[in-house]
C-alpha cells in the first residue's frame, strides 16, 4: 500500500513509535515524529533521519503544538513502571493534557487520532480473558495508578470529543509488546530476562514464576494499529491488540536461556505488590473488525530481540 499522508506520531522515538515511523515511511508517508526523549532516544529514529519524508522535533506534548497533518498516533506516555513511576505527576500530565493538546490539535485539522492505550485500563482484572466491554479494577491511589489512572482519563477525553466534537478517534488498548528497541533497563520481564541472559548473570523471576503472561511481538501490534487507523469513521474502538498465546514467567526464562545460549541460572525473588497475577486479551474484536491476529511466534519474536540486544550491549 503506498499512500501520501501527513502523520504526526507522538513519542515516536520510543520503542513502538520507532517502529511506527519506519512502518509508515515505508508505505509512502511523510511522517513528523516528535518526542521529548524522556524514555526514547534519538538513536530509535537515527536510521530515519536522512530519510526525505521523516521529521525530528523535540516537544513536549504536556505543551500544545500546531502543525498540519492528516493522521496523529499519539504515544507519548513512558510506558514501564521504573519510567513512569519516577515522576508520577508529569506521567499524568503526559497522558492528561497530552490527550487534551493532541485531541484539540485533531479538532483543528479535522484529522483522524489514534491513542495507544494499555490493558492496565483492566487493572488487576476479575475477568479472563479481558473483553473490551470489562470496565476494569483499578486502584485509584496506588503506585501504578499515574499511568492506569491517566490512561483511563485520556481514553475518557478521546470519547468525550467524539460525542461532543464528532472527532474521529481510534483507541488499541496494548497488552504487553516485546521487540527490538525496548529498553535494556526498564525492568519489564522480556528485556530483563535477555540482558541478564547474555551477561551470564542469574535471571531473575519474581514470585515462583507460575504467573502467566501474554507476548506480542513488535511487527504484529504495529500491523494492528495501521489497520485501525484505517477503518471506517464508525470504528472507535476500544479494541484489545496483543497475543492471547499465554506462557509462565518460568517458561519464558526457559525460552531465553534456550536460545540465547546462555549459561545463566534462575533466583528467585518475592512478587512486588499490585502485580497482576494473570492477564490475556480477548482478541474477538480485533480479529472481526480488523481481521487481524498476531502472527510471530515466541521464538521467532525472541531470537529477534535477542540479536537485538546483543548488538547493543557488544557496542
Ligand atoms: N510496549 C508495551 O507493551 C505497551 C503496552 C501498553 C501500552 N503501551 C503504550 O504505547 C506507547 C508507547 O510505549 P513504548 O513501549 O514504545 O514506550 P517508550 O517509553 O519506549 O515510548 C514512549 C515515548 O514517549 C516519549 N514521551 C514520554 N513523555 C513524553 C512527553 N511528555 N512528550 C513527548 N514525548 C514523551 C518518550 O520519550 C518515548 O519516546 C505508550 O503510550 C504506552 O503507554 C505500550
Amino acid at each position: 500500500m503506498h499512500t501520501n499522508r501527513r502523520i504526526l506520531i507522538t513519542g515516536g522515538a520510543g520503542f513502538l513509535g520507532s517502529h511506527l515511523c519506519e512502518r509508515l515511511l515505508n508505505e509512502g508517508n511523510e511522517v513528523l515524529c516528535i518526542d521529548n526523549f524522556y524514555t526514547g532516544t534519538r538513536r530509535n529514529v537515527a536510521h530515519l533521519l536522512d530519510h526525505p519524508n521523516f521529521e525530528l522535533m523535540r516537544h513536549d506534548v504536556t505543551f500544545p503544538l500546531y502543525v498540519e497533518v492528516d493522521e496523529i498516533y499519539n504515544l507519548a506516555c513512558p510506558a514501564s513502571p521504573i519510567h513512569y513511576q519516577r515522576d508520577p505527576v508529569q506521567t499524568t500530565k503526559t497522558s492528561v493534557h497530552g490527550a487534551i493538546n493532541m485531541l484539540g490539535l485533531a479538532k483543528r485539522l479535522n484529522a483522524r487520532i489514534l491513542q495507544a492505550s494499555t490493558s492496565e485500563v483492566y487493572g488487576d482484572p476479575s475477568v479472563h480473558p479481558q473483553p473490551e466491554d470489562y470496565w476494569g479494577n483499578v486502584n485509584p491511589i496506588g503506585i501504578r495508578s499515574c499511568y492506569d489512572e491517566g490512561k483511563r482519563c485520556a481514553e475518557t477525553l478521546f470519547f468525550d470529543y467524539h460525542r461532543q466534537h464528532q472527532l474521529h478517534i481510534k483507541v488499541a488498548r496494548i497488552f504487553n509488546t516485546y521487540g527490538p528497541r525496548m529498553h535494556p533497563n526498564d525492568g519489564r520481564v522480556v528485556s530483563n530476562f535477555i540482558v541478564q541472559a547474555l551477561q551470564g548473570l542469574p535471571i531473575t523471576i519474581y514470585g515462583d514464576g507460575s504467573q502467566t503472561r501474554s507476548f506480542c511481538f513488535v511487527s504484529d501490534l504495529i500491523e494492528g494499529f495501521v489497520r485501525l487507523m484505517a477503518t471506517d469513521d464508525e470504528v472507535t474502538g476500544p479494541i484489545n491488540l496483543g497475543n492471547t498465546g499465554e506462557f509462565t514467567i518460568r517458561e519464558l526464562a526457559d525460552r531465553v536461556i534456550d536460545l540465547s545460549g546462555s549459561g545463566s541460572e534462575l533466583i528467585f525473588k518475592p512478587l512486588p505488590g499490585d502485580d497482576p497475577q494473570q492477564r490475556q486479551p480477548d482478541l474477538s474484536r480485533a480479529r472481526s473488525i480488523l481481521n487481524w491476529q498476531p502472527s510471530v511466534s515466541l521464538d521467532e519474536g525472541l531470537k529477534a530481540t535477542i540479536r537485538y540486544f546483543d548488538t547493543l550491549l557488544s557496542e
